[in-house]
């Protein structure tokens, strides 16, 4: 075996948070033998929690060993209760790690996996894409900054050319990676608000203008209302998705509502040398703390962090236990997400999976 380590951080998070990481971690333990090197922890304070015990939702130290680690696994972190004194939640780290290390891309992949039954009538195979969500501008650049009274307030939508640029050409590139596997595509549908705003129609331009450089790569555009419709009713028309901030945010909880739930769809945010991995949901306190949440989100968000240490066999053979376990109706999900026997017993029944 290769002597050097994977250097991997783990922010366990708030509600659901340690319950899902503690699951994930579980099988990354019983793929440690299988690893090229093997993958070492250090557990790192984030979240709600964090800021209620110490004023701040993450520290210096603890944002700088995500920077220099070669991935980390985050659980969802924030409790609706702690705010700050603006009024938005205290215990979020989307502008602590997306905008302070600069992870432009958050891949969000959907995929409806064998024997999940949806309220949607879709086949496996017929729900397959990937939303890359433009991470660090957009909407989401007013994070903080917001202005006005307690009568009128105004956030701003930024965006940029270089932002657009770089999030254009991540999508390109993973449909093209993506082409090499699933036999579908390339192709990219670009999502936006290019008919009323002018931010969007600067994305689209710039969009467009890098798709040029990809002749072998299929490309539409589509405006945001009419995909959300179009990801309930011809989802497999879908290969890879590029949109902004916060378009991004809101269709993937909605692709994952197509999927059998959130608990489902794991994320990626990458930047250019560094990366973090966690479920796209939320720390659900209402569920927290009581055996109920569905972990293969946070065991799928492990599958996309493996992939980037370039355990590419044992993110495959992760892929492969949970889809496993869900066919064969050792894990069934209920109507509401949760699945049937609880989180422990899910995750036993992927561990008893794993090769
Ligand atoms: P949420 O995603 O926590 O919950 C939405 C619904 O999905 C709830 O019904 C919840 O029970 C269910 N759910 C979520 N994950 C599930 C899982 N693994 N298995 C089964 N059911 C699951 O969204 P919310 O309630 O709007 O937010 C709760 C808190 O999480 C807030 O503080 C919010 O700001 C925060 N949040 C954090 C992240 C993150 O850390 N990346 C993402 C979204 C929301
Ligand atoms: C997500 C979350 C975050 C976002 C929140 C918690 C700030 O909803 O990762 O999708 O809106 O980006
Ligand atoms: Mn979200």
């Amino acid at each position: 075996m290769n002597q050097r380590a994977h250097h991997v951080a783990v922010i366990p998070g708030d509600g659901i948070g340690p319950e899902l990481t503690e699951a994930a971690l579980l099988v990354l333990d019983q793929l440690q033998p299988s690893l090229s090197a093997p993958v070492k922890t250090t557990f790192l304070d984030g979240g709600a929690g964090t800021y209620q015990a110490t004023g701040e939702a993450m520290s210096a130290a603890a944002v700088d060993t995500v920077r220099r680690s070669d991935a980390t696994l985050k659980g969802p972190v924030g409790l609706p209760g702690v705010r700050l004194p603006d009024g938005t939640e205290a215990g979020l780290l989307g502008g602590i790690l997306r905008n302070g290390l600069d992870l432009y891309a958050n891949v969000r992949p959907v995929r409806l996996l064998p024997g999940v039954a949806t309220r949607l009538a879709a086949k496996p195979g017929e729900i397959d894409y990937v939303i890359v969500r433009e991470n660090t501008e957009g909407l989401y650049a007013a994070r903080g900054k917001g202005v006005g009274n307690d009568r009128a307030v105004a956030d701003t939508l930024l965006i940029t050319r270089e932002g657009s640029r770089r999030i254009a050409r991540f999508a390109l590139d993973l449909a093209r990676s993506r082409a090499a596997t699933t036999g579908k595509g390339p192709r990219v549908t670009l999502v936006d608000k290019a008919n009323v705003l002018r931010s969007m129609y600067l994305f689209r331009t710039v969009f467009l203008e890098n798709a040029a450089d990809y002749p072998d790569v299929q490309t539409d555009c589509l405006y945001a209302d009419a995909a959300a419709q179009a990801l309930v009713m011809n989802p497999e028309q879908f290969d890879v998705i590029v949109t902004e901030n916060m378009l991004g945010d809101i269709l993937s909880d909605l692709g994952g509502g197509t999927i059998g739930g959130v608990g489902f769809c794991p994320g990626g945010n990458y930047g250019v040398d560094c990366a973090y991995f966690e479920p796209i949901h939320g720390s659900a306190p209402a569920i927290a703390g009581q055996d109920r949440a569905n972990p293969v989100s946070q065991i799928l968000a492990l599958a996309m962090l493996l992939d980037h240490l370039g355990e590419a066999p044992a993110a495959g053979a992760v892929r492969a236990a949970v889809s496993a376990a869900l066919a064969d109706g050792a894990v069934t999900i209920t109507p509401d997400g949760t699945p049937a026997n609880g989180t422990r017993h899910a995750t036993r029944a992927v561990l008893a999976r794993l090769g």
